[in-house]
């Protein structure tokens, strides 16, 4: 990264970063690895990835780990990720604590196990003091998110709402919109990933499989947003 981004981003030009992480099976597949091995692999990843944002002083992460379509996969394949975000929220998490990020789950946590959920809210409520936040999308979708936002609105009374409304009952109230969205794996979709947010968003796209992401890939992504003239709509 070049002088210029790192002084940008110094600036807080860059609040918030979001990750499509994509690939982890068809990396597993060219290694010879079952699915699963390669999920496991981009759990790594994904630590290594929201510390390394932090570091660089991107105050807002937020990761795609598990879709409401996600469910669709195989059993097996599902209970692993279940079992990994699990004790992931043992290991890894807890050391977000230590950094002082604030995690916030995304999505409906009220499919999971009592216990799991219990442990979601705990690690939620524990840092909940601190300002720079790590989002975890799990179980999320999109457009569920936004039908939450408006059924929570009805029950609150309202009958007409405004754009402001509608963003502070989103998960994701406690961030800006995202800046910058990466998706690895080479696909170039946002597959119902923060479809309210991503209005004016940037998009970047790589061929990278998410497992072999690195600080380099992460860099270059910046580097290229800073390429980029944001326009917001204007003309500029
Ligand atoms: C998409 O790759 C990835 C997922 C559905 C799961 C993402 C999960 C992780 C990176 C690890 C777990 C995360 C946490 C927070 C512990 P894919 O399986 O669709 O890959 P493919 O497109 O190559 O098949």
């Amino acid at each position: 990264m070049d002088d210029k981004a790192r002084a940008a981003l110094k600036n807080g030009a860059i609040r918030h970063i979001a990750f499509i992480m994509d690939g982890n099976g068809r990396w597993a597949t060219k290694q010879g690895k079952t699915r699963n091995e390669g999920h496991k692999v981009g759990a790594r990843v994904f630590e290594e990835t929201a510390s390394y944002c932090h570091e660089l002083g991107i105050r807002h992460v937020t990761v795609y780990a598990f879709s409401t379509e996600n469910w669709s996969r195989p059993r097996p394949e599902v209970d692993a990720l279940m079992k990994l975000f699990s004790n992931y929220i043992d290991t890894a998490m807890r050391r977000f604590h230590e950094k002082k990020i604030r995690v916030v789950f995304l999505g409906d946590k009220s499919v999971f196990p009592r216990k799991l959920r219990a442990k979601m809210e705990k690690l939620e409520k524990d840092s909940e003091s601190f300002s720079d936040i790590l989002n975890i999308a799990f179980n999320y979708g999109g457009r569920d998110e936004i039908v939450n936002a408006v059924n929570r609105l009805i029950r609150e009374g309202k009958t007409e709402i405004t754009k402001e409304d509608l963003a502070s009952h989103l998960y994701t109230a406690a961030s800006p919109d995202p800046d910058l969205i990466v998706r690895t794996g080479g696909d170039m979709r946002l597959s119902n990933f923060l479809l309210w947010q991503s209005a004016y968003s940037e998009l970047y796209f790589t061929d990278v499989l998410w497992p072999d992401l690195d600080e380099n890939d992460i860099d270059e992504a910046v580097k290229n947003f800073y390429s980029r003239k944001r326009k917001f709509g204007k003309v500029l």
